[in-house]
């Protein structure tokens, strides 16, 4: 009784809804800075904090993006004050930079006619010991590279060789026409350069230069092509950026700098000397650790509708979620969630997990996230389709076209799932994800639609329950025009009502 009365309280409440109300949608997070920051910068789609493009916008000089502009050409960004090319920044701790490759060259006769070295200095950031291979390519050819892990000095360098085009292998840079070291953990303020043994003698027709550079190894498939006079000048160089000068996790906790915000956690990329930490949001929740109150928590519910399968119901709760097998599992509205604006809306994602109940059982209809107001004079909506698998409006998922009885059959769906206490996609003995609202109108047409209500349901008057499904069978009848409306859905309920009024 207690349940059927929740039911039809539910139901009643829903449709009282028809012309839904629209809730204060979810807001956009706030950066740490002032919400005028320049968060792109040319073909670097995204500057996230703690880097930043203008003062007030990143959290140190460390992480100043210098968006550099010239007429008629996009934007580009530079680390800092430097010329390094910033081509990509991910929160994981790394930064992808263009570094020069250094170059060596000479004619046919062995005399020189081009030499470059090249360096990176980008203070405590260390090139990444995972990402980046030093690389040499040439048949006459020797590479070094140097520079400083900690207070130790490095240096280090390979050899490469080959008498014929012929005798290197594609894909392959094992010491014919190009070899490869790898970078220690911790290197930095790297100088490095190519140089000729015997000045090209011999090779120059298909060599005729050195190429020295440290490059992203998944950026880089030595081709016998590359050994050609042509190469490119620049190439992706990957470098590693911690938050310093604070010491590491531990430490970093006790200091009033501490990056880390709200729902988010320390930790050590890696073991190299340059120290720092990295944050991140707590499992569960998403978003840009470095800002307050940034790390939301993951709806896992709503992100996924068959994370738990197709016969259990999902609960989000902050920092997780919940497999359940219990149905109408009905969740407790939190009220942070108000209605402000008197706005038509259709809902769009009209589920039984968007129904909520309060303690007194009176239901609320939640989760506008896919939901849109609409023009007055507008019938409907021509939009990518979004909704709930089990709860769609076929016609809309034909059509794209979203109309106001696109709702009233994801409700008739609501409806069935009540009556026959089963989720919209579920599994019979010898059928799987089958859909609910299929399997109700079949048993309908047969005659059979006692056999599958729910137990506790069966308990109602038939006269209530037959008022019940033949208004589902015509919320789910194909043609969105022959559905009832929202309003008329409701009158129908309302003329099951009194009784309830009285107990
Ligand atoms: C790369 O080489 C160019 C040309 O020599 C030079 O202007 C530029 O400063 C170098 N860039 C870096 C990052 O060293
Ligand atoms: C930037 O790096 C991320 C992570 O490695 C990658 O998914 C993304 O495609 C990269 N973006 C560009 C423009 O290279
Ligand atoms: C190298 O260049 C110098 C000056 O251009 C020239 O005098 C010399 O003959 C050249 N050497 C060879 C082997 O061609
Ligand atoms: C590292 O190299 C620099 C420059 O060559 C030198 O001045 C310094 O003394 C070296 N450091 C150590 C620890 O050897
Ligand atoms: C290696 O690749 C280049 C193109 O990148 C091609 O021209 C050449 O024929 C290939 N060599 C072999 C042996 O497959
Ligand atoms: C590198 O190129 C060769 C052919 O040139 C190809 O067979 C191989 O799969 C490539 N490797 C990668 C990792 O792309
Ligand atoms: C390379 O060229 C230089 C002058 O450009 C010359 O002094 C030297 O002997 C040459 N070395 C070899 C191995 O040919
Ligand atoms: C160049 O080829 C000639 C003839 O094969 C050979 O005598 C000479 O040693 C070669 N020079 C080098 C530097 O390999
Ligand atoms: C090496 O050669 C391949 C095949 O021609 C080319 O796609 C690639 O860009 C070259 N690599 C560099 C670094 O120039
Ligand atoms: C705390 O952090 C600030 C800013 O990064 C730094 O200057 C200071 O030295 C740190 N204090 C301690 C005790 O590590
Ligand atoms: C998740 O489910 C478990 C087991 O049913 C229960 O003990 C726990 O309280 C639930 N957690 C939340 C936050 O609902």
């Amino acid at each position: 009784m207690c349940l059927r009365l929740v039911l039809v309280q539910l139901l009643l409440l829903m449709v009282a809804n028809a012309a839904l109300t629209t809730t204060q949608l979810a807001q956009r997070p706030k950066p740490a800075d002032s919400p005028d920051c320049l968060r792109k910068c040319g073909e670097l789609e995204s500057i996230p904090y703690p880097f930043g493009t203008e003062y007030g916008c990143f959290l140190n000089k460390d992480f100043f993006i210098n968006c550099k502009y010239s007429d008629n050409k996009p934007p580009i960004p530079f680390w800092g004050d430097s010329d390094i090319r910033v081509t990509n920044i991910t929160m994981d701790g790394q930064l992808q930079v263009q570094s020069n490759v250094s170059i060596d060259c000479y004619d046919e006769k062995g005399n020189k006619t081009l030499i470059t070295a090249s360096s990176l200095y980008m203070d405590q950031y260390t090139i990444s010991d995972t990402q980046n291979k030093f690389t040499l390519i040439g048949c006459d050819s020797v590479g070094y590279i140097q520079g400083t892990i900690g207070k130790k000095n490095y240096s280090a360098g390979c050899i490469s060789s080959c008498d014929r085009l012929e005798d290197v292998t594609n894909g392959s840079c094992s010491g014919f026409g190009c070899c490869q070291i790898d970078i220690p953990e911790g290197l930095k303020g790297i100088e490095f350069q190519a140089y000729s043994l015997n000045n090209h003698t011999n090779v120059s027709q298909f060599n005729p230069c050195s190429y020295a550079f440290v490059i992203e190894d998944s950026r880089f498939n030595f081709s016998s092509s590359n050994l050609s006079a042509t190469f490119t000048e620049t190439v992706p160089t990957a470098v590693d950026w911690t938050i310093t000068g604070q010491g590491k996790c531990e430490e970093a906790r006790k200091n009033q700098s501490y990056a880390c915000k709200e729902n988010s956690d320390c930790y050590e990329p890696g073991d190299h000397s340059a120290g720092g930490y990295l944050c991140k949001c707590k499992d569960g929740y998403h978003g840009n650790p470095y800002i307050s109150n940034d790390c939301k928590d993951i709806d896992e519910c709503a992100e996924n509708a068959n994370i738990c399968g197709p016969e259990k119901y999902c609960e989000n709760y902050e920092g997780g979620f919940n497999c359940s097998s219990s149905p109408t599992a009905v969740k407790k509205l939190k009220f942070d969630m108000i209605i402000i604006a008197y706005v038509p809306i259709y809902h769009r994602d009209i589920k039984t997990s968007n129904i909520l109940l309060d303690d007194k059982y009176r239901a609320k209809v939640a989760d506008f996230g896919t939901s849109r107001s609409i023009p007055v004079d507008d019938t409907h909506l021509t939009t990518k389709v979004q909704g709930t698998f089990g709860y769609f409006d076929p016609e809309y998922f034909q059509s794209n076209q979203f109309t106001d009885k696109s709702d009233v059959y994801s409700f008739g769906v609501v409806l069935i799932e009540l009556l026959m206490g089963q989720k919209p996609v579920f599994s019979t003995v010898t059928e799987e994800g089958r859909s609910l609202a299929s399997y109700f109108i079949n048993s309908m047409e047969e005659n059979k639609v006692c056999d599958i209500l729910d137990a506790q349901v069966k308990l109602g008057k038939e006269e209530e329950i037959m008022v019940m499904a033949n208004l589902a069978i015509r919320c789910l009848n194909l043609q969105g025009k022959q559905r009832p409306t929202m309003r008329e859905v409701a009158m129908e309920l309302e003329g099951i009502r009194p009784q309830e009024k009285n107990k």
